[in-house]
């Protein structure tokens, strides 16, 4: 069954079956705004921070689901008849209004048809802008003059979230509203700075007072405010608050209106200057512009057209896009997680840093850097961390009247903020160093390495020299078996192997090794290389001889010696990751490698994708962790966990298997179940968290849209692998790995400014393996880095 289908001239999914299983997300805004929004636009805007500068509310998990947004009542004045342009909160019934949703590229467009009227309402927060804007157009398709009284209506939050939730003795009495010539004004008592909401009219009526506008006993579907058709002018210090403003319209046939509010950062100064800033429409049309250029760019970098729909739609649009978004915005906004956490999480920043450096230098760089400072001097990360603990803030504006609560709320302080070992996951920094040269690679800025940056413990150290105590720290840090300790847990958050030991961090280790060999041998740093090559062979030779199970690797040893993820296990006796990684890092014996990934193949594929472990734990054991309680099928026990499938289809790449990973590619990627929604239920343009495993009931639903890790690894995966367009430290590489039956493909690529037109061809159907490079029309050895602007013909062909 499908809701919808992807419009890919105008890199939009549409809904055009509005009552889904569940919530379907967007993210508006590219810089420190953002809106979270869902299909019936429901969801919340924050400032930077989605838990101490939240301004809209919302409640999480409530039911109805997902209130409340950004609304838009339209009443008819004749009947009192209203609905809202997006189908919620009215919720009209679908036999009698017709709702399409738009979500793209930072906007989100909703679009009624109802009584001989069409309205849509396109949000979006424009490059530059503090504002959310809501552009909203009413046309009358009737044959009589209608008259209509159109209603805003936000929800106000409490700037901490936790105060928000919990502690209305002070929430209640600190926050106040007023209104002035257009503008209602929300502010803070214990904080400076407002949020405005405004319009480009001269309103009829405004509502302050949350309870005034909807009713106590009334909700969003039926406010009482609308019912009436007027509103009040309510407004209080205390109090909860709303942005309520009604324009009064006459239509005659065929007339339409624009209506424009801004619902934005600041105060009276701030919402004059917005709206003369957008007083012509056609400065929206540009914002809109500027907003798709921003998104073009990126598109530009890489763009693939290859024999798969599947992978063009989504490595060049929506992938990229939920990759990007990661970064923006971290993994702490969404409808899974609601303001009560924020900051960086170690080690899943350290990987979506590494996935888009081609499209955001810049924003990856910033992430790195704020990883490299939350690192502590003996190698390890703070596992989860506000970047501001430990650096400046960016731009941080200096405000007057800094939020300082009354009561005391627990905040780390000084030397609190860094954790001890018993609290570090082993292999929180281990992500760090691939990234690091990763970006160096792509964008040849070798001085980066020297760079000086603080230790979050104290101290400083250049960028390389951080390289060197993250192995370092790994390589201290073994247990008796030799293999790295797992410590609080590795990137299985679950399989704590109670403290024992982890042979997914051993790779882990051994593919940082590599790296940071080749970087050392890059920049000429012959004895550190030489010193590592030794390592690097040792830690080989143990990792096969102590990890191999004889079809698989372990995944690793409890605290008391345990062997996980063995044959001789009941449950867990084949996992994911640390097979994945045996082969991917380059550890593995061939032979084994070829075997540990048929083993995976045999036990972990389904349809869905790959599932993280089997047989499902059924039994809590605490030695294992917490997977051994957590259901049968879901999350870490046993479902298809989506972020470690791209390094299968990468480890398949690596062995030369491209129909295999591209079986494996299909059968995750959510674009090939746009038409079985009845069994995903999620949206079919973002990767999931998880999908239920073969042992749960839900089998084949998704989870967790989004911020989830999948997205920057299954792009990195497609572009770096499968298609096999690589950054070396002075060469592009191109080494594909793709079903026999493709006869090539084509990507376009900016590398070092310089665009690179390549054209794959397969004439021999193989899977992997290039006979030929020609550069222009000449025969060459390597694909080098050309000057900025330069364009240039890159033939590669298989064989
Ligand atoms: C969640 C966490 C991530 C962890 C994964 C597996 O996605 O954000 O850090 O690696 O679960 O436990």
């Amino acid at each position: 069954m499908r809701y919808g289908y992807f419009d890919e001239g105008n890199n939009e999914y549409v809904i055009d079956r509005v009552d889904l299983p569940t919530s379907w997300t967007n993210y508006l805004g590219v810089e420190d705004l953002c809106a979270v929004v869902n299909h019936t636009a429901g969801g919340y805007l924050f400032y930077k921070s989605p838990e101490y500068h939240r301004i809209t509310r919302f409640r999480g998990n409530a039911v109805p689901m997902d209130r409340p947004g950004d609304y838009i009542y339209i009443r008819d004045n004749a009947d009192g008849d209203y609905f809202s342009i997006s189908w919620q909160p009215v919720g009209k019934p679908l036999d009698q209004a017709k709702y399409t949703t738009r979500h793209g590229m930072s906007v989100t467009t909703y679009e009624c048809e109802y009584k001989g009227l069409r309205a849509s309402e396109k949000l979006s927060i424009p490059i530059g802008d503090n504002a959310l804007i809501w552009d909203v157009v009413i046309t009358n398709q009737s044959d009589r003059d209608r008259d209509l009284s159109v209603f805003s209506y936000a929800e106000f939050s409490y700037h901490p979230v936790p105060i928000d939730n919990q502690n209305f003795q002070m929430s209640l009495y600190c926050a106040g509203s007023e209104y002035r010539d257009g503008t209602i004004l929300y502010d803070l008592f214990y904080e400076e700075g407002y949020q405005y909401f405004t319009s480009n009219f001269e309103p009829d009526g405004f509502e302050c007072l949350r309870d005034e506008f909807i009713g106590l006993y009334n909700t969003e579907t039926n406010p009482q405010a609308v019912e009436r058709g007027r509103l009040t002018g309510s407004f209080e210090k205390g109090g909860n608050h709303c942005a309520s403003l009604q324009k009064n319209l006459m239509l005659k046939p065929g007339e339409s209106a624009r209506l424009i509010y801004f619902l934005g950062e600041g105060g009276y100064a701030e919402a004059e200057a917005i709206r003369a800033k957008y007083a012509s429409p056609e400065k929206l049309e540009e914002a809109y512009e500027t907003l798709r250029s921003f998104w073009m760019e990126k598109k530009r970098r890489f763009s693939v057209h290859s024999p798969e729909k599947g992978v063009d739609v989504m490595i060049n649009t929506w992938t990229l896009y939920q990759a990007e978004i990661n970064v923006m915005f971290s993994r702490f906004a969404s409808f899974i997680e609601v303001g009560g956490r924020t900051g960086l999480g170690y080690r899943d920043t350290a990987q979506d840093a590494m996935t888009v450096i081609a499209s955001n230098p810049q924003g990856c760089r910033k992430r790195i850097i704020e990883l490299l400072s939350a690192l502590t001097s003996s190698g390890y990360g703070i596992h989860l961390f506000e970047p501001r603990w430990f650096l400046p803030e960016e731009g941080a504006e200096k405000k007057k009247k800094p939020f300082k609560s009354p009561t005391v709320i627990p905040k780390p302080e000084g030397a609190s903020k860094v954790h001890g070992l018993a609290d570090a996951c082993s292999d929180d920094a281990l992500w760090l160093v691939p990234s690091i040269v990763e970006y160096v690679r792509e964008t040849g800025d070798l001085g980066f390495l020297q760079e000086e940056y603080g230790y979050a413990d104290g101290g400083s150290g250049s960028v390389y020299e951080h390289m060197k105590k993250i192995v370092g720290f790994s390589l201290k840090e073994v247990g008796e078996n030799g293999i790295c300790k797992g410590l609080r847990a590795d990137w299985n958050d679950c399989l704590n192997l109670g403290g024992g030991e982890s042979a997914l961090v051993s790779f882990l280790l051994f593919r940082a090794l590599i790296c940071l060999r080749e970087t050392a041998e890059y920049i000429g740093d012959r004895s550190y290389a030489d010193d590592l090559s030794d390592t690097v062979t040792a830690l080989q030779k143990s990792l096969n001889d102590t990890l191999w199970d004889g079809d698989w690797y372990l995944r690793g040893f409890t605290k008391s010696g345990r062997k996980i993820g063995t044959r001789e296990n009941k449950e867990g006796q084949i996992h994911l990751e640390s097979n994945a990684w045996a082969v991917l890092s380059g550890a593995a014996d061939e032979e084994k490698a070829k075997r540990a990934l048929d083993s995976i193949h045999e036990k972990l594929a389904t349809p869905f994708g790959i599932m993280l472990n089997a047989p499902v734990y059924t039994e809590p054991d605490d030695e294992v962790g917490f997977i051994t309680r957590v259901y049968p099928g879901l999350k870490e026990n046993g479902s298809i966990f989506s972020h470690p499938n791209p390094w299968v289809w990468s480890a398949e790449c690596r062995m030369g298997n491209g129909e295999r990973a591209f079986a494996y590619y299909r059968s995750l990627c959510p674009y090939y179940q746009n038409d079985s929604i009845e069994s995903r239920w999620a949206e079919p343009y973002s990767y999931c968290q998880f999908i239920s495993g073969r042992d749960h009931t839900t089998y084949g639903r998704a989870h967790h849209p989004f911020m989830t890790g999948s997205g920057g690894w299954a792009y990195f995966a497609v572009t770096h692998y499968m298609l096999g367009v690589r950054p070396g430290f002075d060469e592009l590489t191109v080494d594909p790995c793709i079903p026999k039956s493709w006869d090539g493909f084509e990507v376009s690529r900016v590398f070092r400014g310089a665009t690179y037109r390549i054209r794959v061809t397969n004439p021999d159907h193989v899977e992997k393996g290039v006979k030929q490079i020609r550069i222009d029309g000449r025969e060459a050895s390597k694909i080098p880095v050309f000057a900025a602007g330069e364009e240039h013909a890159v033939e590669v062909v298989m064989g």
